[in-house]
């Protein structure tokens, strides 16, 4: 990291898959004028380049390469998320599927791959600000991050979310499905030996269960504004 770069605030937002950290991120990025990393998407980029040239999950130095040279850029849509390009293809509504979420999940715990991302990542951090979506973004790639939180839902809820969000893009999938998916994704992120999904200690918690999307958009400003 650049020493100059260590002056621009940084907002972690860490948590399981469908939390809706992606939708809260992104709002709260607007709201701030500040930029946006889905880190998720990275890894869910570099999986599906990986499957693109058929390159097996077990091939770690061809994974580590794929990681290094997949190049991942995103085009901001008014209204809409953003159109995600990978090495110039829209891949946008691919990689949005449980499969692609799945692939990401094991080149994710390759410890190779995931030191291939982190320059890429803090490239990231901008001025005047950056709100980094993940589940490392607290704990290994921003720790001296002014502001963390840990967002959290009950896995039934989050299984809810992602089954509406999915059969709106017209993707057919069933709930039950879903929820055993994502328990066990949830399980790898949380199980594998680097960069664990975890809460930094420093981190704030929010239990989104019971609250909307715009709630929880506030208590982060809050956060922000008066600290914690
Ligand atoms: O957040 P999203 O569901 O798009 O992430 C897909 C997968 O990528 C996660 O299940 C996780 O395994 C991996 N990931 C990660 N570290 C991050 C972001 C995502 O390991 N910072």
């Amino acid at each position: 990291m650049h020493s100059d770069q260590i002056s621009i605030p940084v907002l972690t937002i860490d948590g399981p898959s469908g939390s809706g950290k992606g939708t809260i991120s992104r709002a709260v990025s607007e709201r701030l004028g500040w930029h946006f990393l889905d880190s998720g998407a990275l890894y869910r980029a570099v999986g599906l380049a990986a499957s693109w040239a058929d390159i097996a999950f077990d091939d770690v130095e061809s994974l580590a390469r794929c990681a290094i040279e997949t190049d991942v850029r995103f085009v901001d849509r008014p209204g809409d998320d953003p159109l995600v390009l990978i090495n110039g293809r829209d891949a946008s509504s691919e990689l949005r599927t449980e499969t692609c979420g799945a692939a990401a999940s094991a080149i994710a715990a390759i410890p190779e791959v995931r030191t291939a991302l982190v320059d890429k990542q803090r490239s990231f951090r901008q001025p005047p600000g950056l709100v980094a979506d993940g589940r490392d973004m607290g704990t290994v790639i921003f720790p001296d991050a002014e502001f963390k939180v840990f967002l959290t839902a009950s896995a039934e809820i989050r299984a809810e979310r992602r089954y509406k969000q999915l059969k709106q893009k017209g993707f057919e999938v069933t709930l039950s499905a879903l929820l055993r998916e994502i328990v066990a994704r949830d399980a790898r992120d949380a199980g594998r030996a680097v960069a664990p999904l975890r809460a930094a200690t420093d981190a704030v918690h929010i239990d989104a269960t019971g609250l909307g999307i715009g709630e929880v958009v506030e208590r982060v400003l809050e956060l922000i504004r008066h600290g914690r």
